[in-house]
Parts: C-alpha cells; structure tokens; sequence
C-alpha cells in the first residue's frame, strides 16, 4: 500500500489484540476475546488488508501499527462512547433483542444517538483507509450503520457486511424504534452474510414488509437499481491451529496432568464460553448438579471443569449472571465436593491457545449449549482437537453449529431433564459409536475451514450474476 491505503479493510468493533498492563507498568497486546476475532485473524494474515477497530480501553489514542502480519488501525472510543455505544445500545439493546430476548433490551435514545455517532466515526475512518476501488468488510452487530454511511463517502468501493450473531425473527426486530435506520445503514452494503439461511430470510421478509422492497431468491432490488444480496456463510475456524497444537507431546502432557489435578475420574466434561447469559451455562450446570443430587454419577464418575472468560463486565445482566452462576458453583460444590475434588472447577478467566488445546484434549465430553448463539466455534475447536476421533460433543440445537454437527448429541438447553439423559447417555455411549461420530463431525470440519467461509464470501461480494 504505497498510498498508506489498502485495497482490502475489516471493519470491526474491536481490533483483534486488547492492550493489556503489565505487571512492571509497561503495557503489550494480548489477543481480545470471542470468536470474531478467532475467526477472522488467520483470514486476515493471509490477506495483507487493514483491520479498523477498537483498542478495547477508553480513551486511548493509538497510531496504527502492525501486529502478528495485521495491520491494525485503532478507532478511539472515549469512556462515554464505551458506556453509550458499547456497553449500552450494542450489548444490552442489540445483543439480547438479536439473542431471542433472553433478556429484556433496553431502548434508549441517548444509546441510540451515541451508536450512530460511533459508527460514523468507524465509516470515516474506513473510507480513509480504503485504497480506490477497495473491498470493504463490515463486521457484526455493533457497526451496522456503517455500510450506508460509508456509501455515501465512498462510492467506488465493494461493501460487505457479515453478522455474526443471529438475526431475530421479524416480530422481535419490530420492537426496535430504530427498525428502519439499521435497515438502511444495512442495505448499503453489497452483500449481507448472515449465520444460518432463516436469518437472510428473516432480513429479506423485512426488506419486504417493512421497506416495501423486491426480492428474488437471495437479491433485495433497491429504488435506485441497486441490488443487495442476503445470504448465510456459516463461518468456522482454522482447522489447523489448534490440531497442530492438541498433537503436541507438550499438550498431551499438560492435559493428562489436568485430569489428575481434577482427581482423575472417569470422564471429565468441559464447558469454554464467554461469561454470557446467551451461552447456557447455568441450565448446564443445574443438569450436571441435579446428575450428582440423583447419584445417577459421582464426582468419580464425572467432574465439570467450567472455563468462563469474563465479558462485559460492567453491564447489568453479565453481572447478575456471574452472581447467579457463582452460587450455584458453591452449592454444588458444597453438596457433592470432596476435599481436593470440587464437582466442578470453575475457572472465571481466559486461556493461552496451548492452553486451550490441553483441555479440549483433556475432555471426553464437551458440553455446548446455548440458549442462542449464531454459531459457537467453541464446538467446532472441540472438534479440530479430536484427531484421534475419541470424544462426545453435547450441542444446542439453538447454536448455528448445529445445523453442520448433526452426530453431535443435540439438546434443548431448556428442557434440563432431557439434558441430563443426553449427557448421561454422551458418557456411556461406547468408543466405536463415538468415533464414528467424531469423524463424520471431523470430516465436515476440514472440508469448511475459516478460509472457505472467507473465500466464498469474497467470491459472493464480486459476483455480477
Ligand atoms: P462468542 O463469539 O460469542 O464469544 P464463540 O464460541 O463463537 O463465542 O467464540 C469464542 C472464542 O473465544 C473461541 O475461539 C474460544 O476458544 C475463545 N474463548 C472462550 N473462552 C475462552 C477462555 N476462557 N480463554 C481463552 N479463549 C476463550
Ligand atoms: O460475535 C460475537 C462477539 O460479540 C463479537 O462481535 C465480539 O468480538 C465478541 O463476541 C466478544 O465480545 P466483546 O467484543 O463485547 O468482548
């Protein structure tokens, strides 16, 4: 980029590294939390683009610079725009309206004020950055404005928009005030890509019902002659990276050491999720701790370790929900626990990639169940470490994974009582059973890597027909 401008930009609300504090004083950037980032940054290091985000701390100024073969271009949100625009309208209206309101969303017009402002400043800060004729990448729910805008500064570039999350049922989506200006900002783009195939007709019915548009098969035909695709891109991971790394001696070490820290018992099942009121945790634990209440195991049988990466910490909901889930953790635990053995290890912190590796590889049984979740790559991770085909993954039918995943043992986060027995039944289903499970889940995986989803996606944005 002779020009210091890029022929290919992400846009996305967080820049792919966290600036973190040290403790000598001085500060170095850790990778930031959520898939987004894990499914973006290898798509990125082979394109060579700009990424446009944010530091994750307010009011920190930061030239661009490079990191890990990114090119990163910080956007300062100052501690008013993190309370308003972040904490506020993206993660306590957007998030829970789009995640089937398992919370109420909140609308507030000053959120809503402080959300356009922002992502003005991430369209302008894209149309800087975006060499003639470049393609653009517009990311998630907390930016979905800026496709328009940045139309409207630069006409001559390609806009993509890809929505990680679920895209809510018309009747939800109607309760925003704001309907009508997220539409717009949305039908800037070029291509919307969206999870799952109901969420791109979900967004074309309200193309149609709300904005009087005309659609033909996945195309959105515009006033102005313009035509706006809408389709799903199921997204994944680098299959690779964390197999390479589960297949080392080191982690194969570290997980059997894990399994003996935890009093080596006969099965040990995982849950690795952001602390989110989305994700199930507390309807997981409650099966697993109603399982010990029955003696249908024991913490021989079986012991829970559960991973949960704190997030949002300061809005409303994720704090009651790590007060509600700490005390169940103690309750069970003081129920069923022994002395050096807890039920379950609750771990509320985040992990190294090896890390990580060990204990997917340490686990026989990986328990996923959200009540909502556009994707979940925490399954499909599971999944890349299990080279050898051993192995159970318990699914919500609620997580876009489950529409690949169909060996998995699915559940319905709801129902506890059927959560139990699908548990139950993923520990004692036999090896061979398990395995052929596991390659069938494995063999879908290697054929849909992060750098598919990312070439079809691309290929889509350019297609004329
Ligand atoms: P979301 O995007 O809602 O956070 P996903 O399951 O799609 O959910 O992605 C979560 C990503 O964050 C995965 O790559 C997962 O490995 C990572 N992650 C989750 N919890 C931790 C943790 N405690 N430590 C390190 N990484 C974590
Ligand atoms: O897609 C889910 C997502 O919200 C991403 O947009 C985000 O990067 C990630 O989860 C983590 O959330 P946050 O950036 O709010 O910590």
């Amino acid at each position: 980029m002779p020009n210091g401008r890029s022929s290919f930009v992400v846009v996305a609300n967080r820049l792919p590294v966290d600036r973190i504090e040290m403790p000598d004083g001085s500060t170095a950037w850790r990778r930031s939390p959520g898939g987004l980032v894990t499914a973006l940054a290898p798509v990125m290091q082979s394109h060579h683009g700009a990424w446009i985000g944010w530091t994750g701390s307010p009011d920190e100024k930061v030239d661009p610079f490079d990191n890990d073969g990114m090119h990163l271009v910080p956007v300062m949100l100052t501690a008013e725009d993190v309370q308003l625009y972040y904490e506020g309208f993206s993660n306590a209206t957007l998030w829970p309206l789009y995640h089937d309101v398992i919370v109420a969303p909140e609308f507030h017009r000053e959120w809503w004020e402080s959300y356009v402002a922002v992502n003005r400043r991430f369209a302008e800060a894209a149309a800087d950055a975006a060499d003639d004729n470049a393609d653009v990448w517009v990311h998630d729910y907390q930016l979905q404005l800026v496709p328009a805008m940045l139309r409207r500064l630069r006409p001559d570039v390609r806009i993509g928009f890809f929505l990680h999350i679920p895209f809510p049922p018309t009747e939800l989506f109607a309760q925003m005030p704001w309907r009508r200006q997220i539409l717009d900002g949305l039908m800037g783009a070029d291509l919307v890509g969206f999870q799952r195939p109901g969420a791109a007709s979900n967004f074309a019915r309200l193309a149609r019902n709300r904005m009087g548009l005309r659609t033909r098969g996945d195309r959105i035909h515009l006033p102005d002659d313009r035509i706006v695709r809408a389709k799903a891109f199921p997204i994944s991971i680098d299959v690779n990276e964390l197999e390479n790394l589960a297949r080392q001696p080191e982690t194969t070490a570290r997980a059997a050491e894990m399994r003996q820290e935890v009093g080596n018992p006969t099965h040990i099942l995982l849950g690795v999720d952001r602390l989110d009121y989305t994700k199930g945790i507390r309807q997981r634990l409650r099966a697993f701790g109603e399982l010990l209440d029955e003696k249908r195991i024991s913490v021989d049988d079986a012991v829970f370790i559960q991973v949960a990466t704190p997030s949002r910490e300061r809005v409303e909901q994720y704090r009651v929900l790590r007060d509600e889930i700490e005390l169940l953790v103690g309750r069970i635990n003081g129920e069923h626990g022994r002395i050096g053995t807890p039920a379950i290890n609750y771990l509320h912190t985040s992990y190294s990639r090896t890390e990580m590796a060990a204990l997917f590889r340490a686990a026989d049984v990986a328990v996923v169940t959200p009540l909502r979740d556009g994707m979940n790559l925490v399954a499909k991770e599971y999944v890349s470490t299990r080279y050898d085909d051993t192995g159970a993954l318990v699914l919500s039918e609620f997580a876009g994974a489950a529409d690949e995943f169909r060996q998995a043992f699915l559940v319905n986060p709801h129902d506890i009582n059927g959560m139990k027995d699908t548990i139950v039944d993923a520990m004692n289903t036999d090896d061979r059973q398990l395995g052929r499970r596991m390659k069938a889940m494995r063999k879908h995986l290697a054929a849909h890597d992060v750098n598919v989803w990312a070439q079809n996606f691309l290929k889509a944005l350019h297609d004329e027909d």
